[in-house]
């Protein structure tokens, strides 16, 4: 068991890539917080992991507002008593070409992918640190270091995440926190099925491996760098986008 006695929150962890990491992660023995907005999604799969027997709680959370990620904090600790784990998954897409993104949509991704991130971090780290270290994943994207048409906004945010990542990884390392990001390509999820197929084609054709990511295979990023056998790594960005980069 790679993370027994480990108590991990995940966000945006009702769906897709974060769905993944919950089935990973609570088979090598963590306790895992299903942190999402999406209060359905999150009840289903908390019935579903509890009915296999793991242990799951969900916790209702915009990551957006602060209060609401120091809310998923202190209702953590009042469940589980510490926090080892946290994996900033939850992210959205408000795809426009430049001349016709509005403000709206650019600060919508903003909020999310970017100030969400760092609200829940600056929330859990205190715990972290009075824990003696910690674990932060965060999730980038091929497109935050690449760039892809149609995602001024998403690629900024992408990108703002891997500094936020190396940023951490400097102030938190003498605290025993190592901070990494995970960038994928293109998974099989809600997020990708939303695209125009011919995009997809075109990018398959960029995909070294020749083939959609699953999401278990991003899980599976996540779960080696929360993992001991990561503990000399911090300030990475691992690529998990079969050969895009
Ligand atoms: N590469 C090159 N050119 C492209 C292109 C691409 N990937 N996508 C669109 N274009 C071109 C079109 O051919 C078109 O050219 P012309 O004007 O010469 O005809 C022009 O750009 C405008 O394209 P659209 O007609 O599609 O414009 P639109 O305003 O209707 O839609 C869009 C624009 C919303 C961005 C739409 O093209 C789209 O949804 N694209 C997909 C964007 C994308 O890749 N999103 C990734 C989502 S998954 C994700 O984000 C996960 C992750 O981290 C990787
Ligand atoms: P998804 O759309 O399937 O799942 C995202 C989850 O985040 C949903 O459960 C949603 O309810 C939740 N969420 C959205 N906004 C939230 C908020 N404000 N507060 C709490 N939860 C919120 O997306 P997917 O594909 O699983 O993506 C997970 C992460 O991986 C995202 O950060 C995404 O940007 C990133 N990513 C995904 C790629 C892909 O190809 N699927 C590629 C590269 C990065």
């Amino acid at each position: 068991m790679r993370l027994a006695n480990k108590v991990a929150i995940i966000t945006g962890a009702a769906n897709g890539i974060g769905l993944a990491a919950v089935k990973r992660f609570t088979e090598e023995g963590a306790k895992v917080v299903i942190a999402d907005f999406d209060e359905t999604g999150g009840l289903a799969a908390q019935e579903a992991f509890r009915a296999q027997g793991a242990e799951v709680t969900f916790i209702q959370v915009n990551v957006a507002d602060k209060e609401s990620a120091v809310n998923l904090v202190k209702q953590t600790i009042n469940t589980y008593s510490k926090i080892d784990i946290l994996v900033n998954n939850a992210g959205i897409t408000r795809d426009a070409m430049l001349t016709k993104l509005s403000e709206e949509d650019f600060n919508a991704v903003m909020d999310v992918n970017v100030k969400g991130v760092f609200n829940c971090t600056q929330a859990v780290v205190p715990v972290m640190i009075g824990i003696g270290g910690g674990r932060i994943i965060n999730t980038s994207s091929v497109t935050g270091v690449f760039g892809n048409v149609g995602q001024t906004n998403y690629a900024a945010s992408k990108a703002a995440v891997i500094g936020m990542t190396k940023t951490w990884a400097k102030e938190l390392g003498r605290k025993g926190i190592t901070v990494n990001a995970v960038a994928p390509g293109f998974a099989k999820t809600a997020m990708v099925e939303k695209m125009p197929v011919e995009v997809i084609g075109r990018m398959l054709q960029i995909v070294a491996l020749g083939r959609l990511g699953e999401a278990k295979d991003i899980a599976n990023a996540y779960l080696f760098l929360a993992s001991d056998e990561a503990s000399y790594i911090t300030g990475h960005t691992l690529h998990v986008d079969g050969g895009m980069m």
